[in-house]
């Protein structure tokens, strides 16, 4: 105080007004604080719906960081995981959950096999999730509408285990979902043509979902745009003709090609959506981009061949057999016998199960992102709530 003494009335008056410039202007360019993170998506976020329904993922799924399996399809954590760790929040819970969850600080819809579209089959068919993201966004509705019933009418431990009303528009909407509408046109033998055909029926239908949650109270959104899926395994066995021409380090040409359409249009889609509602910020992330990265540069980023299984049965190529995942058994005179076994350093790979990363690759993935550097607008994650300018 002694010193502000030595300024005349009028010096400490601009002082007060630049410490007040430096503090709006700090407050423009700070962190959001989201309090809450509600996550729709397929199995590369689903952090135990599908378990919850269908079975939990086997052994060794988990084996990493859980030390079990944790509803993960991954020996440890997935980027969603990684982001609600960056946000200060604790792993979501799936809402589909009901065994010792808390949704204090979000809920995840996700589900593995999910897709944008409905599917017109059976998981038990086809292996894709009767969850698809119309059914995760009337999940979003019913767990508004209900958590506030309880939160305000039952009170006690449920104010401990459920989101405040106001998290619902300060929170991150979180999505990423769509590689399961290609890999299912694709495994009923569609043309990349015929796949790339049905992309704008995905991008209407992700929209007026997005708008759903809009009009929900939705502000803040983080969407990925799908992964190079010509460099997974999986895809790579099921459809050995569209697996051909193979690009330089072995990725399908045609699969990568629709994931990038998709992307493309995806990114149109944000775009449309960031000028139709001005009072939300939307930001397109480039997942892609990270994951291709991680694997055209897999040796050079310290990992091993990055179409080797680490969780996988059979050998070959990829050591991935369709009908033998990752924790899968097989009877040998009579006795269960565990083939799908873990390699023994997931840590140096980057597939895990032929499907889904390690969660190095998801680490590696995660750094690529947060930053903001393959994000339109250019935001980091913590400053998600900003748009360009403000
Ligand atoms: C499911 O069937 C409906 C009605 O025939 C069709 O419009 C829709 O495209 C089909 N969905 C998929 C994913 O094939
Ligand atoms: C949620 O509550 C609103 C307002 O009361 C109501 O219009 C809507 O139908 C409810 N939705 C569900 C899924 O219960
Ligand atoms: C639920 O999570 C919140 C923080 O996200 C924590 O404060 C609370 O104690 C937790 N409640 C229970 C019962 O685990
Ligand atoms: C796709 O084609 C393969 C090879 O011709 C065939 O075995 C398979 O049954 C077909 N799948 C579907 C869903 O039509
Ligand atoms: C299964 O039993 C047969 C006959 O007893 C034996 O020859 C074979 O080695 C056994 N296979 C395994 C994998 O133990």
């Amino acid at each position: 105080m002694a010193s502000r003494g030595n300024f005349g009335p009028a010096a400490a008056g601009l002082l007060s007004f630049v410490l007040l410039l430096l503090q709006v202007s700090a407050g423009a360019a700070g962190d959001c604080h989201f309090p809450a993170v509600f996550n729709f998506g397929d199995s590369n976020s689903d952090t135990g719906g599908l378990s919850a329904l269908f079975g939990a993922a086997p052994p060794p799924n988990g084996r990493t960081f859980f030390g079990a399996p944790a509803g993960r399809y991954c020996d440890g954590r997935l980027v969603i995981d990684f982001i609600a760790e960056s946000l200060g929040i604790p792993y979501l819970s799936a809402y589909l959950n009901s065994v010792g969850s808390n949704f204090s600080q979000g809920a995840n819809f996700a589900t593995a096999g999910s897709s944008i579209r409905r599917q017109n089959t059976s998981l038990f068919l086809s292996g894709f999730s009767p969850i698809s993201l119309d059914v995760q966004s009337w999940e979003f509705e019913q767990f508004i509408n209900r958590s506030q019933l309880v939160y305000n009418n039952k009170g006690g431990i449920y104010r401990e285990l459920l989101p405040k009303a106001e998290y619902f528009s300060q929170a991150l909407y979180t999505f990423d979902i769509g590689q399961n509408d290609i890999t299912a046109g694709y495994f009923v033998n569609m043309t990349t043509e015929q796949v790339v055909d049905f992309i704008p029926d995905l991008m209407e239908r992700l929209t007026s979902i997005i708008q759903s949650v809009h009009w929900l109270g939705g502000r803040y959104f983080w969407i990925h745009s799908t992964g190079p899926i010509g460099c997974l395994p999986y895809a790579l066995v099921h459809r050995p003709d569209i697996a051909e021409p193979k690009d330089g380090i072995g990725c399908s040409v045609a699969y990568n090609k629709a994931a990038q359409v998709f992307n493309q249009r995806l990114k149109e889609t944000v775009a449309r959506l960031r000028k139709a509602y001005p009072d939300a910020v939307f930001t397109y992330v480039d997942v892609y981009t990270a994951k291709y990265k991680l694997i055209s540069q897999a040796r050079k980023l310290g990992f091993d061949d990055p179409l080797l299984t680490c969780c996988g049965h059979g050998a070959g190529r990829y050591n991935f057999d369709q009908k033998v995942g990752c924790g899968g058994k097989v009877q040998v005179n009579g006795t269960s016998v565990l083939v799908g076994n873990s390699c023994d350093d997931p840590s140096r790979r980057v597939s895990w199960d032929g499907v889904h990363f390690t969660e190095a690759a998801n680490k590696f993935v995660f750094d690529q992102i947060v930053g903001g550097a393959l994000s339109d607008p250019p935001v980091p994650l913590r400053q998600a709530c900003r748009s360009k300018g403000q």
